[in-house]
């Protein structure tokens, strides 16, 4: 059964001037995730990324197609969409616990509920002792995590993560996708994952979807079947890698020649 289907989505934004000029953001995007599905989107800068993702939360609306989760048009927002940004955008008043309960509440959860809620995935990700620390007290590995525990916590159908790890040093970006894949492994999560980084995408996903350079087009769908955990420089890994670098220059050779010709 399929858990999400990406029908033919395009975005077309219209400037808020005068002049009402048209920019042409995704053109015609379609794939499908099956549930427990780890599909990681790349592309060159400006292609669409964060549009396509905004646009599966239900947080922008599409110039035309659907989103179907569970077999349901959903082109709306809802707690069943989980998205974690790259800005760690947890309200700073709140303390951990509140932040990852808010959503809960937001539903009509019980307080006592859902303090016990959030303190399960809370410990999930490893914070069990911070339940009471406010933003500023945390890192930003740790802010992150408290993000990725309130997405969690409305035990969506779908989580959505933009460059979750972008802003993270190496050490704690290489953990921190360790400990998403336990928690992918164990929870079934469905995911689409967006990342700059190649080596990132090929440790973690089932899918890569690279995207065309503006207007974002599916360029290629490569499956990777190697069992997880991974290898950073296995064999497998290093010549899907490569595929992936040589389509993804192309593309950026592609905007920078157009660019260069005015178009
Ligand atoms: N609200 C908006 N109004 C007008 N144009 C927009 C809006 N949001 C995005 N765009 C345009 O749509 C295109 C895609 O933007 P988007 O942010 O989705 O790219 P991206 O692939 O996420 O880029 P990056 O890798 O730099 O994060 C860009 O040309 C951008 O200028
Ligand atoms: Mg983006």
């Amino acid at each position: 059964m399929k858990k999400a289907e990406i029908q033919n989505i395009t975005k077309i934004f219209v400037s808020k001037d005068d002049r009402k000029s048209e920019v042409l953001a995704l053109d015609n995007i379609s794939f499908d995730l099956a549930e427990g599905d780890f599909v990681s989107i790349l592309g060159p800068s400006g292609c669409g990324k964060t549009t396509l993702l905004r646009i599966i939360a239900g947080l922008e609306k599409q110039t035309s197609g659907n989103i179907i989760i569970n077999g349901k048009i959903s082109n709306e927002p809802g707690p069943k969409k989980g998205m974690v940004f790259q800005e760690y955008s947890l309200f700073p008043w709140k303390n951990v616990i509140d932040n990852v309960s808010f959503g809960l509440k937001m539903q009509g959860m019980k307080k006592e509920d859902a303090y016990k809620k959030a303190s399960k995935y809370i410990e999930m990700v490893g914070l069990g002792e911070f339940k009471y620390s406010y933003p500023n007290e945390l890192s930003g590995g740790m802010k992150q995590r408290v993000a990725i525990a309130r997405a969690l916590a409305n035990e969506p159908d779908i989580i959505l993560m933009d460059e979750p790890f972008g802003a993270l040093d190496a050490q704690t970006r290489n953990k921190l996708q360790n400990e998403l894949l336990n928690i992918w492994k164990n929870q079934k999560l469905t995911v689409v994952f967006v990342t700059h980084s190649v080596d990132e995408a090929v440790y973690l996903s089932d899918k890569i979807i690279v995207l065309s350079a503006r207007p974002g087009k599916i360029v290629k769908e490569i499956p990777i079947t190697i069992p997880k955990p991974r290898t950073r420089t296995g064999n497998e890994e290093n010549e899907i890698r490569d595929e992936v670098l040589r389509l993804l220059n192309h593309e950026k050779y592609l905007a920078d020649a157009s660019q260069l010709s005015g178009e």
